[in-house]
């Protein structure tokens, strides 16, 4: 029996190896990588909104000597000192984004603001002749889709980048070929949530600043929960079911934060695809046992993941039968059909107190076969956030794909905006059209 489990994980991880070869990960080993152009001649870009998501940004930017940070804008002063140290390059500080785009010296921009700024600063970058990085949800209001569509047409030569951050994670990435090559069979369901246990709100130091602060909780600059937090997942949905949605119904409610909020303390939405698959999603802010992650559902098996952390597990019931079942793991007949579905990691899980738990001991094993490939490193080379910085910068200077364009951006947008009217109005709400997604 356990010779007969170790035969199918054997052959998961021959697959899972070979998908990792086919696999076009980004060249994240920077540091092997960086020449003397990168560091004589950086891309100098500016940050719009040096918040929380802001100084992420340039946390991360710090290790990035392809760009250099010349300027930073907030309008809430604290937020600015806050961003200028973080960098620590010195940049010169604005409060007003339109002043810092007239510099002529600056080549890219990074906005990460309030939502409901997202496209007009999108708009004015543009027609400034700035390559652009814009922080997921892409834009807040439908119309700004086709704005900012006619605005890059414009300008063909400059980059814009949507900050979703899972499409730079090679996790997802090796997740997503696994889809790509039959791994989970027909992919028919994913079911995702984010789910915690916390009001969502931030400390106001004085109440003038409520609005600025907790901007999420007012629909004059938010889209609550779907556009913070499902705008990550209806995109991971899109990319492994490789559309967007056709139709959305949803609900939601101000049900237990009755604090004078006007955006959802819980919303579930149900968005189905051209091929009858459905993306299941949840939020709620009263409970966060399940956490947040993306269960992608097949005929032959589901992949869990999240950011750190994604999880295989095979199908157990045989839904063919074949006289060769030995060699017919996906069928698994004779080889399987009693095996438990213990689950087989994609990425180390590690213990906070260092124990060596069930998972490192598989991560151990599946390692050991991934290596002896000399093709596949279970550790992800970098944060998602580095690398999707990273591959901004390379994208700018050296005309790199950029790794999440307009388009998945809007196909993201749409699916925020369209799970928002559905809440709002108790309607099933259809997609114009849908479109098949180009993934870079
Ligand atoms: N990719 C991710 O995982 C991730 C995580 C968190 C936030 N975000 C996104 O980043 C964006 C910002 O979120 P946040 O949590 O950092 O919010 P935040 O409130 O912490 O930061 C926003 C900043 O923008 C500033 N700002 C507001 N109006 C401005 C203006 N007119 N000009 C310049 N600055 C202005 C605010 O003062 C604030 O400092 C949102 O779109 C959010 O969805 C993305």
């Amino acid at each position: 029996m356990q010779k007969e489990q170790d035969v199918t994980r054997r052959e998961f991880l021959k697959t899972a190896a070979a998908v990792a070869a086919a696999t076009t990960l980004p060249s994240a080993g920077a540091p092997a990588i960086l020449s003397a152009q990168s560091l004589s001649n950086p891309v100098r870009y500016g940050v719009i909104g040096t918040g929380t998501e802001g100084c992420t940004l340039l946390r991360f930017l710090t290790t990035i000597p392809e760009g250099r940070c010349i300027a930073t804008c907030d309008i809430y002063p604290p937020n600015l000192k806050k961003g200028v140290e973080t960098i620590g390059t010195n940049p010169e500080t604005y409060e007003d984004y339109r002043k810092m785009l007239e510099r002529k010296d600056l080549d890219a921009v990074l906005i990460a603001t309030p939502l409901n700024l997202h496209a007009q600063m999108v708009l004015d970058a543009l027609s400034a002749g700035k390559q652009v990085f814009v922080e997921k949800t892409m834009y807040f209001k439908e119309e700004e889709g086709d704005q900012i569509r006619k605005a890059s047409a414009e300008h063909p030569k400059q980059v814009l980048q949507v900050g979703l951050q899972r499409r730079s994670s090679l996790l997802y990435q090796v997740g997503m070929e696994m889809i790509r090559k039959g791994a989970l069979g027909k992919i028919m369901f994913v079911r995702a949530q984010w789910h915690r246990n916390n009001n969502w709100r931030r400390p106001v130091p004085d109440p003038k600043y409520e609005r600025l602060i907790n901007w999420r909780m007012y629909k004059e600059y938010s889209g609550g929960l779907l556009a913070e937090l499902a705008s990550h997942q209806v995109d991971v949905a899109n990319w492994a079911i490789g559309s967007e949605p056709v139709s959305v119904v949803a609900t939601g409610g101000i049900d237990y934060w009755k604090d004078g909020r006007e955006t959802c303390d819980n919303v579930q939405a149900i968005y189905e695809y051209p091929g009858g698959q459905k993306l299941l999603w949840s939020s709620i802010l009263y409970n966060a046992h399940l956490e947040f992650d993306e269960q992608i559902m097949g005929d032959r098996g589901t992949l869990i993941i999240t950011l750190g952390k994604g999880m295989y597990y095979r199908e157990a019931v045989a839904k063919v039968s074949s006289s060769n079942s030995k060699e017919n793991w996906w069928a698994g007949a004779t080889v399987t059909s009693l095996a438990p579905q213990e689950g087989i990691p994609i990425f180390p899980e590690r213990g906070a107190n260092g124990e060596i738990g069930f998972v490192d001991r598989e991560v151990r094993y599946a390692k050991r076969w991934l290596a002896s490939m000399g093709i596949y490193s279970y550790e992800e080379p970098h944060d998602p956030w580095w690398t999707e910085m990273y591959n901004f910068m390379l994208s700018v200077r050296d005309g790199k794909p950029v790794i999440a364009p307009l388009e998945i951006g809007v196909a993201d947008a749409r699916g925020v905006i369209y799970g928002n009217r559905a809440v709002e109005t108790g309607q099933k709400v259809f997609w114009p059209k849908a479109q098949p997604l180009k993934e870079t």
